[in-house]
């Protein structure tokens, strides 16, 4: 921590330093808690391959190895995000990866999360029919489009174009989905409104990361979501997914989407706080996604809240102010987090006014800040943890992990916390002149990825393979 940052501390009254660095304690990973972390990981990961129920899923997801560059042909895409729902027409062209994206983005209503599933497949079908004729595109029955859809929830898939919903996650809880195939329900709904439009595939967002991510950079070995959720996704040989019954030869390359969010949910290593069991408890899954809830974006607004609820009930932050929505869940967002991290006190105290109703006085800035350091950087360590099990456990020593999402690209600090646990985890000297495994801006995974991979399997059935 800057120097300042402690002077800054030292200012406060004694008893709210005494808690601070309480705090501060319980949510500090060492290094070696890093490794501890990482080799109970890797041994998650490893029970994954091998049998069905482990913390861990490891879906199969079907996407055999990475794109050539060649890969033609128009796709539309479809992705379904926690707030929008983004179509793309894309072009790709084979030559020298050059493409071309048309997009249009549609709102998700805000209860939509807990509606029904006919609710949600109508409103993605009207949105793909909007799409149709806003972009004037065409297809018939006999031609249809080509759909790539990224579903970035853990789905068990038998083949590309079937996917079992396990459990929802993101706080989402849409009635009469889990356990089904989503895929299947997406194209009922299509053929009930008769749109010409075909599903090839069905892609998680981390898979489309790591594909899109390839297609333009070989030096990709990982594709990994630091957003509202926390997952990743690699290259795997068939033979040693011991738990998938298939006739593929060993050797065939597969992609595998982790769903390490819910890494350590029998709790054996993770150091959970009582805040971290309070966001579990209040959940819309209890008990689910342990390690996602730890640091990924959707919760690490939420941690700060209760911190500071905590902290205003003792008097010791924003005293004598009524607060009711500091009272309510998830009324911070990890923007709020990033914002405190990055900019002058003033605008922290406009953020915070404008966030939670608060005013705050230059120690509650102190606090806050302080606060959302510690909770970001807790996070941006555990999520250097699941790739470094990975690399770990492929004896991969050198590449690039395509990152995406919002605490990727939108936390002013992420990334170089994330480069610095990653040495810390797999030794590297201090004095290194560069890191041999760096974090890369991922390519569009929903959008790009999603075509690639839909051209990928449409070719492979020209080819003659069943799967
Ligand atoms: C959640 C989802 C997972 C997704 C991740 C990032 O962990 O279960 O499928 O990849 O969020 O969006």
């Amino acid at each position: 921590m800057e120097e300042r940052r402690r002077s800054d501390l030292a200012s406060l009254v004694p008893e709210l330093q005494g808690q601070l660095s309480d705090i501060e304690q319980q949510f500090t990973i060492r290094t070696d808690d890093l490794k501890r972390i990482t080799e109970r990981f890797e041994e998650e990961l490893r029970e994954g391959l091998e049998k069905h129920g482990a913390n861990i899923s490891m879906h199969a997801t079907w996407v055999f190895g990475h794109p050539t560059g060649q890969e033609k042909g128009q796709y539309l895409t479809l992705d379904l995000g926690g707030t929008n729902l983004r179509v793309c027409w894309v072009t790709l062209k084979g030559e020298g990866n050059e493409v071309d994206v048309e997009e249009s983005s549609y709102l998700l209503p805000d209860g939509v999360k807990s509606e029904s599933a006919d609710t949600l497949w109508d409103l993605i079908t009207d949105s793909l029919d909007r799409f149709l004729q806003e972009h004037h595109l065409g297809g018939d029955p006999d031609h249809p489009l080509p759909l790539g859809f990224t579903f970035s929830y853990p789905a068990d898939q038998d083949r590309i174009d079937h996917g079992k919903l396990k459990t929802w996650t993101k706080g989402f809880h849409i009635k009469g989905v889990e356990g089904r195939d989503v895929a299947a329900q997406l194209r009922d709904a299509i053929s009930k409104k008769n749109l010409p439009i075909e599903l090839v595939a069905l892609v998680n967002d981390t898979t489309g990361a790591l594909i899109a991510s390839s297609y333009t950079d070989p030096d990709t070995i990982i594709g990994a979501i630091f957003g509202t959720g926390c997952n990743a996704a690699y290259v795997e040989d068939v033979g040693s997914i011991q738990k998938l019954k298939t006739q593929l030869p060993p050797g065939t390359p597969m992609a595998i989407n982790c769903e390490y969010g819910a890494f350590d949910n029998s709790h054996r290593v993770l150091p959970r706080t009582k805040y971290d069991v309070d966001v579990d408890a209040t959940s819309s899954k209890p008990g689910e996604q342990t390690f996602e809830k730890m640091s990924a974006g959707l919760y690490l607004g939420e941690i700060l809240r209760l911190i500071l609820l905590d902290l205003h009930d003792q008097g010791l932050v924003f005293p004598a102010q009524h607060l009711p929505r500091l009272r309510e869940p998830y009324t911070i967002d990890t923007a709020l987090l990033s914002a405190l991290e990055n900019e002058s006190p003033t605008s922290s105290k406009a953020q915070l006014a404008e966030v939670v109703s608060a005013q705050s006085s230059e120690e509650d800035s102190i606090v806050c800040r302080h606060l959302a350091e510690v909770i970001a950087t807790r996070g941006a360590r555990l999520c250097t943890c699941g790739v470094a099990a990975i690399c770990r456990m492929k004896n991969i020593r050198s590449g690039h992990v395509a990152a995406d999402g919002s605490v990727a690209n939108k936390h002013p600090k992420f990334k170089i916390r994330w480069a610095n646990a990653l040495g810390e985890i797999l030794d590297w000297p201090a004095d290194r002149e560069h890191d041999p495994i760096t974090i890369t801006s991922a390519e569009d995974g929903s959008g790009l990825g999603a075509a690639i991979i839909s051209a990928m399997t449409l070719q492979r059935k020209m080819d003659g393979h069943c799967t």
